[in-house]
Formats: structure tokens, sequence, C-alpha cells
């Protein structure tokens, strides 16, 4: 049996959760991998939820935000870039491969865009195979 690999997906409200919308609305294929939380920004997504999205089981993360310039707290996405930057150097400390943590800009109108990222991250993860924490995010 192959490997279905659990992503859990932080959609900011404003863009991404619309573009994921639009792609549902429009009956669009998208891989059922991934699980959506919903957040006012992608700014909003601590370090913590990210770890913590780990720990309990996903075998990646995506962070989806409004492109730059359109974010509606005006900088929350570009406190993102430099979060997740940090945050995938920390990962990597710990042995979890850098593929496993994706930020990536989707808009309201970007349907298309949303389900080629989530099945390109989906596929992605598979090959990685599943995320296990105890033995330091190494496979197995
Ligand atoms: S409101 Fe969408 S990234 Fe800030």
């Amino acid at each position: 049996m192959s490997f279905e690999p659990k992503i859990i997906a932080f959609l900011c409200n404003w863009c991404s959760y619309r573009g994921a919308d639009l792609a549902g609305i429009s009956r669009m294929k998208c891989a059922p991998n991934v699980r959506p939380i919903r957040v006012m920004c992608s700014g909003r997504v601590e370090p913590d939820f990210v770890l913590k999205a780990f720990e309990a089981g996903a075998d990646g993360v995506l962070i989806l935000g409004c492109h730059s310039g359109d974010c509606h707290y005006v900088e929350g996405n570009y406190k993102t870039i430099r979060r997740i930057a940090l945050l995938k150097k920390m990962l990597s400390q710990l042995g979890i491969e850098d593929e496993r943590l994706r930020l990536e800009w989707v808009s309201a109108s970007e349907g298309a865009r949303f389900v080629s990222i989530t099945n390109e991250m989906t596929e992605q993860v598979r090959k990685l195979g599943p995320f296990s924490h105890r033995n330091g995010g190494s496979n197995g």
C-alpha cells in the first residue's frame, strides 16, 4: 500500500483560503492529503504551530499567504518570509528535511495555483516518506 502523507496547510483567510475555495467551487482535482487550517494572516503562523503540527503527526507543513504587497495586515507576509527562513535552519539542525516545510503565495483568484502547489507538495513528501520525530525526522 502506498504511503499517503498528511499535510497541514495554514491558509491566510484573505487570499489563500479563498484560492482553495475557488479550486473547490471550480471542481479542480486536488490531492486529498491536505488538511487546511484557516489563519487571518500567514504572519499569524508562529514557529510553534509548525513544530506542533509535526509533533501531532504531519508529514509536511504548507504555509500559504497573500502575494507580496497584498497582505491585508501590510507586512504580515514579510514577517513570514523571515520567520520561515529561520525555522527552516532550525529544522535542518534537527535533521528535518527542508522540503517538509514550504511557504508559497496564492491569491483568491489562483485556484489552479493552489491545486498545483498542494499536489506538488504531496508528491514531494510522499517521496520523502513518513516523518518521524522520534528518530530526529529521518524516515522510518
Ligand atoms: S493577510 Fe494574507 S498573508 Fe497577511
